[in-house]
């Protein structure tokens, strides 16, 4: 069976949980060499060992992607063992607790800002270099559909996600012409520990439209790694800039 992205090098973010893990085990089984990055190490590491188990290529790395020195030392890790990047996928991510304005301290706000929005603009920054030297590159960014719309978060988050596809527009217009490509995912609903923490936590009417949506059901992290498998590798040579939405219905309703 041919593999899409065999021989590919590739940097997944938020690599220990939920999406950025089925995504470093789907680009894994698809060929690629993965360095699996968490904040997380010990989750990084669960994650990179399953994927040699199953026969792959991973290693683990420690990252704060809201830290320049910490991104730029991953970066440099993960050139050094994969010889190269030629695919990162900004995954990682944390939830406002879907605060309002007048509930969104300075300090909540940094936060989010700098994990969610700030994170993927280090890491482009931090790995373009590598990427245009080889010729180009492909980038996957994890929005959400608070990208496009209110109430998929807070004040915070939903400004974040806004925030990453409009990094994603302009990274792919500025980049396009040397190779690379640079596209959005905008999840709805997922089963993972952040959307536990919203239906343990989350009020009434956010639980009743994450469970209103046509599909019937939240996505499993594997359904959204199907589609960045897909903007990660040639078969979507000609998609530039593009916000994808795989949200079960959510924003339709
Ligand atoms: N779960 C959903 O329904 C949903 C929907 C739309 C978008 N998203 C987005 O998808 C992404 C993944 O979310 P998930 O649901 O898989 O969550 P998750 O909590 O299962 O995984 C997030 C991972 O990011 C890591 N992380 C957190 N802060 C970090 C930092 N500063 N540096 C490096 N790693 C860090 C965590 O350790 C964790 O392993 C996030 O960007 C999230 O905003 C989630």
């Amino acid at each position: 069976m041919s593999q899409k992205l065999k021989g590919r090098k590739a940097v997944v973010t938020g690599a220990g949980s939920g999406m950025g893990r089925a995504i470093a085990k789907r680009f894994a089984e698809e060929g690629a060499s993965v360095a699996a990055l968490d904040l997380d190490l010990a989750a990084a590491e669960s994650t990179a060992q399953s994927i040699v188990e199953a026969g792959g290529t991973a290693f683990s790395l420690r990252v704060d992607v809201s830290d320049d020195a910490s991104v730029r030392a991953a970066i440099d890790g993960s050139v050094t063992a994969l010889g190269g990047i030629d695919v990162l996928a900004n995954i990682a991510g944390i939830l406002d607790g879907y605060a309002p304005v007048l509930e969104t301290s300075e300090q909540l706000w940094d936060r989010i800002i700098g994990v969610d929005l700030k994170g993927p603009f280090l890491m482009t920054r931090a790995v373009l270099p590598t990427m245009l030297e080889n010729g180009g590159g492909t980038i996957v960014n994890m929005a959400s559909i608070a990208g496009f719309v209110a109430r998929g978060g807070g004040a915070a988050y939903t400004s974040a996600k806004h925030g990453v596809i409009g990094l994603t527009k302009q990274t792919a217009a500025d980049y396009g012409l040397r190779g690379i490509r640079v596209n959005a995912i905008c999840p709805g609903a997922v089963e993972t520990a952040m959307t536990k923490q919203i239906l343990d936590e989350g009020e009434a009417a956010v639980i009743e439209s994450i469970n209103a949506v046509p599909a019937g059901r939240h996505a499993q992290p594997e359904e959204i790694a199907n589609l960045a498998l897909f903007l990660a590798n040639d078969e979507s040579s000609f998609v530039h800039g593009a916000a994808y939405v795989i949200d079960g219905g959510w924003t339709i309703v």
